[in-house]
């Protein structure tokens, strides 16, 4: 249609403008040109259709009522992209151009000011880059403002633009612009607002700027201004605002600066800027902001100051002021924000928080202050006893200073402030146990002052905490078990006090913790099991004589039975004879690994064990054949309790549920020893081909005496044998006999994911495109078993299986519903050997195990899949979790070092690190945390890159 209409106007232009009304027709033509250069994503442009009449109905324009001519333009925010074309020049009576905030690339259109009516132009927000043409000022008779803002406009200020005498606003701000301020600048003395700030100006600031009797605000800020403010910038005596922070600007602030008594706001900081600051200062009267933050001034602040009563803000961080903060400070009574911090002041706390002032009743000063920062001064004396009454605080920060004295009770009053900073002073006595009533306390730090007593418990009602730091002081008593109500917690620093006594094992619920530091005190007993505890650094318990547990090398005395040790090599069987001699590798292994059961479910497994072998005691008993006695060999893992197949003579029950069901002579028949593709929790797995040619996997159930009645054990196969996924690796039969069951698979011929991932050299490992299908399908495969109400219980790489083309199956699911109801410990010592992928609810009894249990190990095989590494990882003294190394490397934001090093940076980043951040939101702790798989199926299709989405039809 376009096109079409371009080449009509190509063609006709000339005999349209003479036949039809001209005057509807010029503008109707001009702006469908103008939009033929216009991308409109969001068809917001729809309304404007070559075949109208009179475009003044069009979105965003508007005409005059009488001459019908279109006189303003706004299309601002609409999604457009594209360039703006020359069909505008056509808009012979335009006002007013506004197309700001679009996504509009290309140049500036050199002619645009040629429409001698334009009074405004508004192009900001865009993407439009290329120099400012010189010849777009040459012609300017009205123009009164215009603006470039935010664009990527490169090259110098055209000198042309002094040429525009009518110009009240110029704002180029945020630009790449360079070069000096155009030549006559100044000149237009119609100038009220310039804002040039964040680009790369340099050069001085030209004087003459006093001749702009009309100039209201200057904005130079983020450039590369050199030289002196501006002798005259008093002369501009109805400026409002300046703001020429972050320059290189030097020498002090001039005289004539005293005459802005219009001036409500004035921002310097970032300069070099230096000298005293001149009791003058006191006479700007209208002032709310004053920053002279960053630069070099000195000597005393003027007690003037105190005659800014509308203050608002007062930042004069980061200078060399000594001396006193005036008490004149005091009447600034609408101060926000007052910042001093990083000077050389004396004296004591600064500001009187109440004025008792007689002839207001109550009167109190600063109701209103939101943040107050003296830290790293030298102030003495004590913290007024009212400071409650500065109820407003958000932030209060007296670091680094030396404010002695004990903390007043009013604190609890600071019921607003989210930070409070008291750190690096003589602060001695109690922690007030109204600190409790601060209940918006989120970052509260008291370090190094020499404070005493215990952590009060009232600190429990804090519940926004997230940091809290009360080290180096000489604080008594124990860690109190109100911090393990804090759930927010993230950062705890309670080294080097006198904290004795147990630790509350509560603390291992504290879910977001990632620092807790109570070394150098005297703790004592075991250190709480689970959550962020099972990887504290031993740096952060250090220096606790009495304190142990595995991660200070120092067993507690036994409480629980001897953690059993693993093999961690679970599916080669000890029996086999394969295991190497145990070196002292090995047996450090071995050490590690209990150490780590120890941390995690020392006791969970251990009654795990019991449960089994009580189950197998019961079972055995009950079997009234004489069946050989249960064995446990080697590790619990590895138990088998399958009787030896006797039953030969039997008859057995075969059923493929695409056929009939067949009674056959003995499991032997089916069963081809030599083929034997490996081994899990629940048996043994073989490769055997069917009479009707078919391949399939079978899996031997281990311990098949635990099976439940053949009954239960048919109805669950059945239900399982339904599920039919294109990931999922399809249950096509079984087979039962009393003593031995069999569970027939489809047979998937390329190997584990396991074996993918962990065997395959730099040139033959999955590529990125590769693995993130196999997120996918796992994920797809996963979302399905869920809907079809099976939890997996048992994910692992070893129970992925990719097909030829590459895709995932998921296996060996839902196999815990053939066993009868075994607590869940016997279900966590079932698949320990998926030590790693294990949810932890699974060790907390008090939780309900559900399919978000599957999640986490989902969670952990992403992130087994990205990075190559295997879940737990036994190093010479140490035990690497997996997820724990991604999430710190993740919060260090280096996250880029852990994606596996074969993929040699071939993997685009956008893709990765969402993947990355998926698995880990799959591993949280706490299972309401993690997402439903059909969730995780949806993000994944949304991060995966549009590009390269082809590839994987
Ligand atoms: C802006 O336009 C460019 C092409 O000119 C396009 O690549 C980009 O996606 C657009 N951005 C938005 C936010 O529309
Ligand atoms: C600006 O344009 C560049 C190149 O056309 C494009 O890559 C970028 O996405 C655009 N920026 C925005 C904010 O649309
Ligand atoms: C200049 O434009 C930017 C972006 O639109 C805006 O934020 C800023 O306030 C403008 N400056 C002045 C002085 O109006
Ligand atoms: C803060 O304390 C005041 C006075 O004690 C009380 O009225 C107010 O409700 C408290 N605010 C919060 C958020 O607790
Ligand atoms: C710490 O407290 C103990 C008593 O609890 C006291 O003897 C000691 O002097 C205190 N040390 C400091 C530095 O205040």
């Amino acid at each position: 249609m376009i096109i079409r209409t371009l080449f009509l106007i190509a063609i006709f232009v000339p005999l349209l403008a003479h036949s039809i009304n001209p005057v509807f027709n010029d503008d109707v033509l001009g702006l469908i040109v103008f939009k033929s250069g216009l991308v409109d994503p969001g068809s917001k442009l729809a309304s404007w259709v070559e075949d109208d009449e009179s475009p003044c109905s069009w979105e965003g324009v508007k005409c005059d009522p009488r001459s019908h001519r279109v006189t303003e333009l706004a299309l601002d925010g609409l999604s457009l992209s594209g360039h703006i074309g020359r069909g505008l020049l056509r808009l012979q009576s335009l006002q007013i151009l506004s197309i700001s905030n679009n996504n509009l690339s290309g140049t500036i259109l050199p002619g645009l000011t040629r429409l001698g009516t334009l009074q405004v132009i508004d192009l900001s927000g865009n993407n439009l880059t290329g120099p400012i043409p010189e010849e777009l000022f040459h012609q300017c008779v009205s123009l009164r403002s215009i603006s470039f803002a935010d664009n990527g406009l490169t090259g110098r200020i055209p000198d042309s633009l002094s040429s525009c005498q009518t110009l009240a606003a110029v704002n180029f701000s945020s630009n790449r612009l360079f070069g000096e301020l155009p030549m006559g600048i100044w000149n237009l003395r119609g100038l009220q607002s310039v804002d040039l700030s964040y680009n790369m100006l340099e050069g001085m600031i030209t004087g003459g700027i006093q001749s702009l009797y009309g100039l209201k605000t200057v904005n130079l800020r983020g450039n590369r201004f050199t030289g002196w403010i501006p002798k005259d910038l008093g002369g501009c005596s109805v400026l409002n605002s300046l703001d020429l922070s972050d320059n290189f600007l030097s020498g002090s602030l001039p005289e004539s600066m005293r005459m802005l008594v219009s001036c409500s706001s004035i921002r310097l900081s970032g300069n070099s800027l230096t000298g005293e600051v001149p009791n003058w200062m006191g006479e700007l009267r209208s002032l709310e902001s004053l920053d002279l933050s960053r630069n070099r001034f000195f000597g005393m602040i003027p007690t003037t100051i105190g005659n800014l009563l509308l203050l608002r803000e007062l930042n004069l961080s980061i200078n060399h002021f000594t001396g006193i903060l005036p008490g004149s400070i005091s009447n600034c009574i609408d101060l926000l924000v007052l910042d001093v911090s990083q000077n050389m002041l004396t004296g004591g706390f600064p500001i009187r928080p109440f004025r008792p002032d007689s002839a207001v009743a109550a009167a109190v000063s600063y109701t209103n202050l939101k943040v107050l920062d003296v830290s790293s001064n030298a102030l003495s004396g004590e913290l007024p006893v009212n400071i409650g009454t500065l109820s407003n605080l958000q932030s209060l920060n007296l670091s680094r200073n030396s404010i002695s004295g004990y903390i007043p009770r009013s604190i609890g009053d600071l019921n607003r402030t989210r930070f409070l900073d008291l750190s690096n002073n003589r602060l001695n006595g109690m922690i007030p146990p109204e600190v409790g009533r601060a209940v918006s306390l989120e970052d509260l730090r008291l370090e190094k002052n020499f404070l005493s007593g215990e952590i009060p418990t009232e600190i429990e009602s804090c519940s926004s905490l997230i940091s809290l730091v009360l080290s180096d002081n000489n604080l008594t008593g124990p860690v109190p078990l109100a911090l393990s109500k804090l759930t927010g917690l993230e950062y705890v620093d309670l080294s080097s006090n006198h904290l004795s006594g147990n630790l509350p094992k509560e603390l291992a619920n504290l879910s977001n913790l990632a620092y807790f530091d109570i070394s150098h005190n005297s703790l004592e007993g075991e250190l709480p099991v689970g959550g962020f505890f099972n990887t504290i650094p031993p740096s952060s318990v250090s220096g606790n004589p009495a304190l142990c547990g595995s991660v200070v090398n120092d067993s507690c005395p036994s409480v629980h039975p001897k953690p059993i040790v693993l093999n961690p090599n679970s599916s080669s069987s000890s029996g086999g004879g394969s295991s190497s001699s145990p070196d002292r590798r090995h047996k450090r292994i071995i050490l590690s690994i209990s150490a780590l059961i120890a941390i995690g479910a020392a006791a969970a497994i251990a009654i795990g064990v019991v449960a089994v072998t009580i189950l197998n005691i019961r079972v055995r008993s009950s079997m009234s054949r004489a069946d050989p006695p249960l064995t446990f060999s080697g590790g619990v893992e590895d138990f088998s309790c399958s009787p030896s197949a006797k039953g030969v003579e039997n008859y057995g029950k075969l059923v493929m549920f695409s056929g009939d069901a067949k009674f056959i002579a003995g499991a032997q028949a089916l069963l081809n020893k030599e083929s034997e593709i490996g081994r899990g929790g629940f048996g043994v797995v073989y490769r055997t081909v069917l009479q009707d040619r078919r391949p399939v996997a079978i899996k031997k159930l281990a311990c098949s005496g635990l099976i439940k009645s053949q009954e239960d054990f048919e109805r669950e196969v059945k239900t399982l044998g339904k599920i039919r996924h294109r990931n999922i690796v399809s249950l096509q039969g079984y087979y039962w006999e009393p003593s031995i069951q069999l569970l027939i698979y489809e047979f998937v011929p390329s190997g584990s994911l396991h074996r993918h991932i962990h065997d395959a050299g730099a040139d033959s490992c999955l590529t990125w495109r590769q693995r993130f299908n196999v997120i996918l399908g796992m994920a797809r495969g996963l979302a399905h078993l869920h809907r079809m109400n099976v939890i997996h219980y048992n994910l692992k790489s070893t129970n992925i299986i990719l097909d030829t083309s590459g895709d995932p199956r998921v296996g060996d699911f839902g196999l815990v519903k053939l066993l009868p109801a075994l607590d869940r410990c016997t279900l966590s010592s079932k698949i320990q050997s998926a030590l790693g992928y294990m949810a932890p609810e699974f060790v907390c009894r008090t939780v309900k195990i559900t399919e978000k249990c599957d999640v986490y190990g989902f969670g952990i095989l992403v992130l087994e899949v990205v990075t190559g590494r295997r879940p737990v990882e036994y190093m010479e003294d140490d035990v690497a979790v997996l997820c724990e190394v991604v999430r710190s490397a993740l919060d260090e934001g280096r996250v880029e070092e852990c994606i596996d090093g074969r993929l040699r940076d071939t993997f685009p980043a956008e893709e990765v690190i969402p993947v990355v951040k998926l698995g880990l939101i799959c591993a949280s702790q706490v299972p309401s945390n993690r997402p439903d798989m059909s969730e995780v199926v949806s993000i994944l299709e949304l991060i995966e890159c549009p590009s390269e989405g082809q590839e994987e039809a």
